[in-house]
Formats: C-alpha cells, sequence, structure tokens
C-alpha cells in the first residue's frame, strides 16, 4: 500500500538528519520539487520501489549510471565474480586490461586508458595531464557545462542569468565557496556554441591555455545538441594553438551509440573522459587519450595518477558485461526506438494540453524547457525555462508514478534505460498524461 504521507521516509530521513549532513549522500539528493529525498528499497528493470511502498518508472536512471537498468542479471552475475574472487583491490587481475581493451576498441580517442572512481578524478587527472603535456596551465570551459566538484572546474556551470550581461563573454563564477580565490585565473570561461566568443576567448588566451574542455553534448543543461561546424572549427582552433581538446563524456559517453558522442559528432578528441553508464551503475570512470598523451601518467611519465580503489574489481567487471550488452546487435535500436516513443509521445501530449514546453533529447537522455518555444541552443537559453512549472511537474509526475529527478531548479537532464520497453514508454505516457492534465 501507498502511504501517501510518506512517513517512513520522513522517520528514515529524520534519523540519517542526525548523523548524516541533511540527511543525505550527495547535496542534489534532497528532491527540491518533493522537499525531500526519494527513499528507494529496491530496483528491478526500469522500475523503482519507494520506502512508502510506492513502484514508479524510472526516468532519472542513476542520473545516467543505470544504462542497463536496475539489477540486470549480466551485471549482477559480473559483480558475484568479484566477490568471489576476494572482493580485491588494489591488486591488478586479469580484467583491468580486458576493459582497457575493449574502451579502446569502442571509443575513437581512445589508445591508452586509466581508470578513476569517480568523473569528477577522472576531469581532474585529464586537466592535470593536458598542464603536463602543454605546460600551460589555464583551461577553457563552457558556460552550463559540468565537469565534477574539484576546483579547477567549480566555475560557471550553473550561473545565474543575472550574472551573464554580455551575450559573447562569461564571468568565471565559482559555483562554491572554499575555492581559493587564485583558482579562478586558471579557469576561463565561454559560452558554448557561440563560434565568435570561442574564438576571442581562445585568441586572448592561447599562449597560456593547456586545454579545452567541454561536453560534447551539453546533456547537463538538458540536452543541447552542438553544431557540427561550430565544434570542428573548436577541434581546429585546439590543433592550431597547440591547446589539446578534452571531451567530458562522462555523462554522453554510450549514451547515443558505442563510439560515444565523439562517434555521434565525427570529431576525435586528443583526451576524454568517461563514465556513468559504462560500469552498470557501479563506481568507475576513465581517462582516455592518444598514447603518446596517456604515456605522461606515471610511471611512465611524470603526471601522478595512483589510488586504492582505482580500478576496483567490482566495477571493472560490472563495466567489462555492460561494454558487452551495449555492443550486443540490436542495443541502439532498441535505445533509438524508445526515444522516439517517448520524445514524441511527450510532444504530442504537451501539444494536446497546450503546454508551452520543449523536449529535445538524444539517444537515452533528454531535456525538458517550460515555457520555452524554440530550439535550447545554449545554457542561457535552458536557464529561461520556467522552474515554478518544472517544481509542479516533477511533483506531479513522482506522484503518478514517474521518477524524474530534480536538480535544485537547474536546467537538468532525464533518462531511460534499455530495461524499459516500448510498454514501459505507453506507461509512463498514460501517467504523464494525468500529470499534464492537472499541470494546464
Ligand atoms: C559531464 C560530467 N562530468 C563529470 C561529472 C562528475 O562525475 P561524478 O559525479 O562521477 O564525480 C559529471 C556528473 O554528473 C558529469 O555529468
Amino acid at each position: 500500500m501507498i502511504d501517501p504521507t510518506a512517513k517512513k521516509t520522513m522517520q528514515i530521513w529524520g534519523f540519517a538528519k542526525q548523523h548524516l549532513v541533511a540527511g543525505v549522500s550527495a547535496s542534489t539528493r534532497v528532491n527540491k520539487a518533493l522537499g525531500r529525498p526519494f527513499i528507494a528499497v529496491r530496483g528491478q528493470g526500469s522500475r523503482l520501489w519507494g520506502v512508502d511502498g510506492n513502484e514508479l518508472i524510472d526516468l532519472c536512471t542513476s542520473h545516467g549510471g543505470s544504462i542497463l537498468g536496475h539489477k540486470h542479471p549480466k551485471i549482477v552475475a559480473a559483480i558475484q565474480k568479484a566477490l568471489d574472487m576476494g572482493i580485491m583491490c588494489s591488486y591488478e587481475t586479469e580484467y583491468q586490461g580486458r576493459l582497457a581493451a575493449k574502451i579502446c576498441q569502442m571509443v575513437p580517442a581512445a589508445e591508452l586508458c586509466r581508470f578513476t572512481c569517480s568523473g569528477t578524478e577522472a576531469t581532474m587527472h585529464a586537466i592535470r595531464l593536458a598542464r603536463t603535456i602543454t605546460g600551460r596551465e589555464k583551461i577553457l570551459k563552457f558556460e552550463g557545462h559540468f565537469h565534477g566538484y574539484h576546483d579547477y572546474v567549480q566555475f560557471t556551470w550553473g550561473p545565474d542569468l543575472k550574472a551573464l550581461p554580455s551575450p559573447d563573454e562569461s564571468p568565471t563564477i565559482a559555483e562554491s565557496a572554499g575555492i581559493p580565490k587564485g583558482m579562478n585565473q586558471y579557469c576561463i570561461a565561454a559560452p558554448f556554441n557561440n563560434l565568435n566568443a570561442l574564438e576571442k576567448a581562445i585568441d586572448r588566451h592561447k599562449d597560456d591555455l593547456a586545454a579545452v574542455i567541454c561536453e560534447p553534448i551539453n546533456y547537463n543543461a538538458g540536452c543541447i545538441i552542438p553544431d557540427k561546424e561550430y565544434m570542428r572549427a573548436m577541434r581546429q582552433l585546439c590543433s592550431d594553438n597547440g591547446i589539446l581538446l578534452i571531451y567530458d563524456e562522462v555523462l554522453s559517453a554510450f549514451r547515443m551509440g558505442p563510439d560515444c558522442g565523439q562517434g555521434y559528432l565525427g570529431i576525435t578528441p586528443d583526451l576524454c573522459t568517461i563514465g556513468k553508464c559504462v560500469a552498470g551503475g557501479t563506481p568507475l570512470s576513465v581517462f582516455a587519450g592518444k598514447k603518446e598523451y596517456m604515456e605522461q601518467v606515471s610511471p611512465l611519465g611524470k603526471s601522478a595518477h595512483s589510488g586504492t580503489y582505482t580500478g576496483h574489481l567490482i566495477p571493472v567487471m560490472a563495466a567489462i558485461a555492460c561494454l558487452e550488452e551495449i555492443s550486443s546487435p540490436g542495443f541502439y535500436e532498441h535505445i533509438n526506438a524508445l526515444a522516439e516513443k517517448l520524445y514524441g509521445g511527450m510532444e504530442e501530449l504537451l501539444a494536446k494540453y497546450k503546454i508551452q514546453a520543449r523536449v529535445q533529447g538524444l539517444g537515452a537522455r533528454f531535456g525538458l524547457y517550460f515555457g520555452v518555444d524554440k530550439e535550447v541552443r545554449s545554457y542561457r537559453d535552458a536557464a529561461r525555462a520556467d522552474k515554478e512549472i518544472l517544481m509542479r511537474f516533477l511533483k506531479l509526475t513522482y506522484e503518478n508514478g514517474i521518477y524524474f529527478h530534480d536538480y535544485q531548479g537547474h536546467p537538468c537532464h532525464h533518462g531511460f534505460s534499455s530495461a524499459h520497453s516500448l510498454e514501459d514508454m505507453d506507461e509512463v505516457l498514460t501517467r504523464l498524461e494525468s500529470v499534464l492534465k492537472k499541470l494546464g
């Protein structure tokens, strides 16, 4: 039985708050639309079950981590194998090399890889490596692009629109307290999908720039697919000026195809990072790139990288199983069929109920922008979407059995897994219709 008062959730959260900051292990887990976290008891395939008895169709999918859905039997078997081997970490086995080989076979930029536990560490190491290779210290990142929580990149990923007065310039705005003031001199920000702005920023800083880092598909602002011409020009500007191009594919990797955002765009960066769905919902990320560059990582080179838990056998085994599944025939045909059904169905419902909103998706992830009537091409377009309707929508969808996560009112991405079926999407659309009837 579903308890609409969420009594158990409130009890568990209340207990957690006594010893765990805000009662959650990650800040965004306090779902602003609900005013509390969602407390899960179980996940299976496309579904989640909450502690108050509610069953939800999951359109968060572990923020993109669970591309095969929850509790996929092949991931469970892979983890079991790692457990049987002894829950070892800090030891190499035959499987780390096998996983690296699979990644290098699938991802165009990857000639050599290293593993990390999180995407945050992966971008940190990729940037350190770019600085090692070029002997330069600055990086250029884009407005609305998120690259994790370390101090090099904790700038301008979710700025207030009022802080962005000029269309062709982005200020470097710290997104957290506690970042040393001097750090911002190492990070140049620019608006994305705007060639004039990029040319100007590169021209001004080219001699100091070690890297340009971007999300090739800007899913952190929902789903912004950049112009291919712009991305080609970015590649060229980097090559011409001795700047390394880093694609942060922590979120975009394997989302729309086995060769990631770089394959989709047909552009190969110098370095890339991969995370989230690579390991089927277990903690593993990757930084990878051209052999000559990756050979600068220790102990071959001087760019330090190590860690007790890096390349932990449990996520390594899970990742091998996950990538085998992703590579299996028909995998992306299924993802694309689901995408077409969901995104097309949502657009039809929004039109039917005369709700102004835009659905933008590529592969298994999408953005939903209320109050927007034209293509969202930049973070600024995304940030102009109506947050008040979004909050009401997220709450109603939860009450109607769909789990969309809220990112504290920021532009956000949602998505599904290969465990979702076309029938699940019919059910999502039926539940969404009830929501939109009330929302309009
Ligand atoms: C593009 C991108 N880079 C880096 C990160 C950080 O990854 P993690 O949360 O694993 O540290 C994220 C997380 O959402 C991301 O979307």
